[in-house]
């Protein structure tokens, strides 16, 4: 394994964190055994995996009393990177975003309790703003809790360009933002230019998640899937016509890249993730610990220098 410390914090974290999202057991179909995501998360800890990426939502709350699970007391040895803000009904329905001071405070005091823990690592925002909290609230609530001991470090996710910008004027000690980021989506790149690195130096720490799309850049779909209605898949445009032909070129190459390296496609898609400038450490989703052992072999990837650039064309080639 690889570590990557975030610019001004001494938070040193795996180069892959392990994502909890579809151990939660909600919206990712039907396949989600408690049993194998146990053995997931356990295979990651085995691998040099340190840091866990989890959020109230995900199975709201069923991913992290997984996470508690698995790792025991070996949570307060890793770092637990949770999320704040979104407040969803336990039933169906929207879930909305909501950043008012005490929402911030209710919300992490209850993950503290769910990820029995006295203290939270990273505690990210995790979307922007649904109702009209000025994000100087959010912020003074966030440092406020960091004052008191609750947390080490807070970040956010799904921030754009101009908000992250007004968010660094106003606090400079985020730790990181969290950004979708892969072969197929790179607006996080604009980002990168104007705010996060512009004269080169880096403010803070990016993790990128969806470094995979979803499963889709693991080649293992060898014809169009067609997802049940539980799995957030089934109306994922990646999944559908057009784009699912115009990426067809890409996964082909990232077959047989991988097989001459008898390396996984996924562990490439990583990979080139984790090459590009400004991104400091990929986050990405697993159910089975097979999953986790083909993902950690991008670490091998990450300077075979022939191989990127005989890839990359077929990556910008599915820019639309
Ligand atoms: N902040 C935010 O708003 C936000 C949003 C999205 C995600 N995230 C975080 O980022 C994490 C990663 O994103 P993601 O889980 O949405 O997408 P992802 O990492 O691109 O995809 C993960 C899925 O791909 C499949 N997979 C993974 N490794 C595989 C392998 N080696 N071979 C075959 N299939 C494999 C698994 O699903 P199947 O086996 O079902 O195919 C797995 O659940 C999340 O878990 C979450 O922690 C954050």
């Amino acid at each position: 394994m690889k570590f990557r410390t975030l610019p001004g914090t001494d938070l040193q974290l795996s180069a892959l964190g392990f994502g909890c999202w579809a151990i939660g057991g909600k919206w990712w179909g039907e396949d989600v055994e408690d049993r194998r995501s146990i053995a997931a998360i356990r295979s990651a800890l085995d691998h040099g995996i340190n840091w866990f990426d989890t959020a109230p939502l995900y199975g709201h709350g069923h991913a992290d009393k997984i996470l508690v699970e698995a790792l025991g007391r070996r949570r307060h040895e890793v770092v637990i990177a949770t999320k704040v803000g979104v407040r969803f009904r336990l039933g169906e329905g929207h879930a909305a975003s909501d950043l008012t001071p005490d929402h911030i405070v209710a919300d992490c005091e209850a993950s503290l309790r769910r990820l029995k823990l006295e203290t939270i690592p990273l505690l990210q925002v995790h979307w922007p703003c649904e109702k009209d909290t000025p994000i100087e609230a959010t912020l003074e609530a966030l440092m406020a809790l960091r004052e008191g001991g609750k947390i080490r470090h807070f970040g956010l996710c799904n921030y754009g360009s101009e908000a992250l910008k007004q968010a660094l004027a106003y606090c400079p000690e985020l730790a990181c933002l969290q950004t979708p980021y892969s072969m197929l989506r790179r607006e996080f790149e604009y980002a990168l230019r104007e705010v996060v690195a512009p004269e080169g130096a880096q403010r803070l720490g990016v993790l990128v998640y969806e470094t995979l799309c979803r499963g889709l850049l693991t080649g293992k779909f060898a014809t169009r899937p067609v997802f049940p209605a539980s799995d957030l898949r089934h109306a994922d445009a990646r999944f559908t016509e057009p784009i699912w032909s115009r990426v067809q070129p890409l996964i082909a190459a990232l077959r047989t890249v991988g097989a001459k390296l008898d390396a996984p496609p996924a562990a490439l898609a990583i990979a080139w993730t984790l090459r590009q400038p400004g991104v400091s450490v990929a986050i990405v989703g697993a159910k089975r610990p097979e999953q986790v052992a083909a993902n950690v072999r991008a670490i091998e990837l990450l300077a075979r220098e022939k191989v990127w650039q005989a890839l990359q064309p077929h990556v910008d080639a599915c820019r639309p």
